[in-house]
């Protein structure tokens, strides 16, 4: 939007001049009783001005605890939507509503409910990647930060469908021996790393750590040396300390590895059929500074969840929210 229309639209400026947009956030975040949460994936910029960075989990346990009015979610519609559902009379705010994600977009309610039908007797488990409508026909949901240990808890002879990320499926699969039917899904960005370049960068760097996130692809995750989510592999990289790391999962979490550990060196394999640049989410990438300025000046895009799925999808959220604190997560 031009300046002028900023103006006739009776904003005090423009915000992209505002000289200091980040004291400006500061202080409407203030006056909103206002809590800003990031995720690792999101630009550093996004990820100074929060109060709290984290992953898919960790946004979800603070989402249900914080008592401020107001919740800015920096990352995709699914995150903004599992804080709304957890804290239906907050303001819980995406910057932009554009910021898909190609998991969620991989897994339609209605197919998820016909393969219900075809597979009677199974428990549902769904990765937090998923719209509410999914959460709502989804026994319990779980994040990488929790997956392995959640289905790991349940009976061995417990029949589970699993949705919709397939690489994640795959991997508890064979970690805790499982044989639980997969849904078809995955992550555009985890799903094109090159496994050609991984293989380049590890005979490049032969003292690095490899570290994957598992929505990755099987071949990937078999070259790693750590595999986790996105805070168990930050956790991995504070307490080892300098060193090489090749980092295959979104570029965005480079932000707070460096911040910890600034003196090691990190390499992120490229995209399959890519010759450079970096392989990242476009969708964690649509919240700027001014969104993020607006959205508290106006408490819009808001985000907004059917109270009727919402009170279904409270259930399978709950559920593990639960399950994680008894597993000490
Ligand atoms: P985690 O933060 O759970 O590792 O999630 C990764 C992700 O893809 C979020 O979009
Ligand atoms: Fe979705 Fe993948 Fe982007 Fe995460 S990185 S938000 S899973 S598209």
């Amino acid at each position: 939007m031009a300046k002028e229309s900023w103006k006739e639209h009776g904003y005090v400026d423009d915000p992209v001049g505002v000289a200091d947009i980040k004291g400006a956030i500061a202080g409407l975040k203030k006056s909103r009783n206002a809590v800003i949460m990031a995720h690792y994936y999101q630009d550093g910029d996004i990820q100074d001005v929060a109060d709290y960075v984290g992953d898919s989990l960790a946004l979800a346990q603070r989402a249900a605890r914080t008592d401020a009015d107001v919740i800015v979610m920096c990352g995709v519609n699914f995150m903004g939507e599992t804080a709304k559902i957890l804290c239906p009379d907050k303001v819980v705010i995406v910057p932009d509503l554009n910021a898909g994600c190609s998991l969620a977009d991989s897994c339609d309610a209605a197919a998820l409910q016909r393969m219900k039908d075809e597979h009677p007797g199974h428990t549902v488990i769904s990765y937090v990647n998923t719209s509410a409508r999914v959460k709502a026909l989804t026994d319990i949901v779980v994040t990488s930060g929790n997956a392995v240990e959640i289905v790991g808890s349940l009976p061995r002879d417990e029949k589970i469908i699993f949705g919709p990320d397939r690489n994640l499926g795959s991997y508890i699969n064979r970690v805790t021996g499982r044989e639980m039917l997969l849904w078809d899904g995955a992550c555009h960005v985890h799903d094109r790393f090159s496994l050609d370049s991984l293989k380049q960068l590890k005979r490049e760097h032969p003292a690095a750590t490899v570290l994957a996130h598992p929505e990755c692809r099987a071949l990937l995750l078999d070259e790693a040396d750590v595999i986790g989510s996105t805070a168990a592999l930050l956790r991995y990289v504070s307490s080892h300390g300098d060193g090489e790391y090749i980092v295959a999962t979104e570029p965005g979490i480079l932000h707070e590895m460096r911040r910890r550990c600034p003196s090691a060196r990190y390499y992120t394999p490229l995209a399959e059929g890519r010759l450079s640049g970096l392989n990242v989410c476009e969708y964690m990438k649509m919240a700027t500074l001014p969104k993020v300025y607006m959205a508290l000046l106006h408490g819009w895009p808001a985000v907004e969840v059917d109270p009727d799925v919402a009170a279904l999808a409270v259930k399978s959220i709950d559920r593990m929210l639960m399950m994680s604190a008894e597993l000490g997560l």
